[in-house]
């Protein structure tokens, strides 16, 4: 089971997450960090950000790799995540853009990308810790609803309600990209360590099946539970129809302070 972490706010989960984040990158400077983009990690990045300034961490060996990317917008568009990422992680954390990975298809066509992601994840060394967020659908990276959950890197289809969601960031619908090219599910549980957040009680129900409902491609985050190691962090409104949210509360206010996450 995945460990489940009920903060009090985002503030509070982004911070035990940034924490984690920032030791493992001293501890290992070439840490392979999963990135996702959304709403839900930019006080994370905040966060992480911060505490690389203040102690002047050492990140320039740091490699990145986003879960997902749009088909069908140039790079260099404002909600492309390759110019998302630079604005929300690269840049203000002074990463290495070269070492910084988006599954754009640059190199080849489309119906390639995917392996070529693959690829580039495995000569990096895996990724050492996945950020996830996760859609109201239940959705992780852009695995929607019925993606294998043995999937590989790949173009899928955004659902309408994906797109609605993510109209948020355009000005209409009408320019939300249909398709997208997404690391399977496969290919986010080979990460070594995955680190879901979801914030609000519009994320409640894609939660509860998530760390507690059945594992079926139906809800492609219940997937974590096949993880040997899987964080699950949320604020009270995202963990409010959690039937064990008792234990896991008690769980975590009585854990040995070594243990981490
Ligand atoms: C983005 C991604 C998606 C989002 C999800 C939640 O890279 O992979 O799975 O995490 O759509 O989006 P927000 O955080 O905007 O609610």
């Amino acid at each position: 089971m995945a460990e489940v972490i009920i903060a009090q706010n985002q503030e509070q989960a982004s911070s035990i997450a940034a924490e984690h984040i920032a030791q493992k990158i001293v501890n290992k400077p070439d840490f392979v960090l999963g990135l996702a983009t959304g709403s839900t990690p930019l006080a994370l990045y905040k966060q992480l950000t911060q505490i690389i300034q203040e102690r002047q961490i050492d990140v320039s060996h740091v490699q990145g790799f986003a879960l997902d990317e749009y088909v069908g917008l140039p790079k260099d568009h404002p909600e492309s995540y390759f110019s998302v990422i630079r604005k929300e992680v690269v840049d203000p954390m002074g990463l290495n853009p070269d070492l910084i990975h988006t599954p754009s298809g640059d190199f080849g066509t489309v119906e390639t990308a995917g392996e070529y992601y693959e690829t580039q994840i495995k000569i990096a060394g895996g990724v050492d810790l996945q950020i996830l967020g996760v859609g109201q659908d239940g959705h992780i990276g852009f695995n929607e609803p019925g993606s294998s959950l043995a999937s590989r890197t790949r173009i899928k289809t955004l659902t309408q309600k994906t797109r609605q969601d993510n109209a948020r960031f355009f000005d209409s619908i009408d320019q939300v990209p249909h398709h997208c090219v997404t690391q399977g599910i496969g290919t986010i549980l080979e990460a070594r360590h995955l680190v879901l957040l979801a914030f609000g009680e519009t994320k409640a129900d894609a939660i509860a099946g998530c760390v507690e409902g059945s594992i079926s491609s139906s809800n492609p985050a219940s997937a974590l539970q096949l993880h040997p190691h899987a964080t699950v962090l949320l604020d009270q409104a995202a963990a409010s129809k959690l039937q064990h949210k008792d234990y896991y509360q008690y769980a975590f206010e009585n854990k040995p302070s070594w243990q981490g996450i």
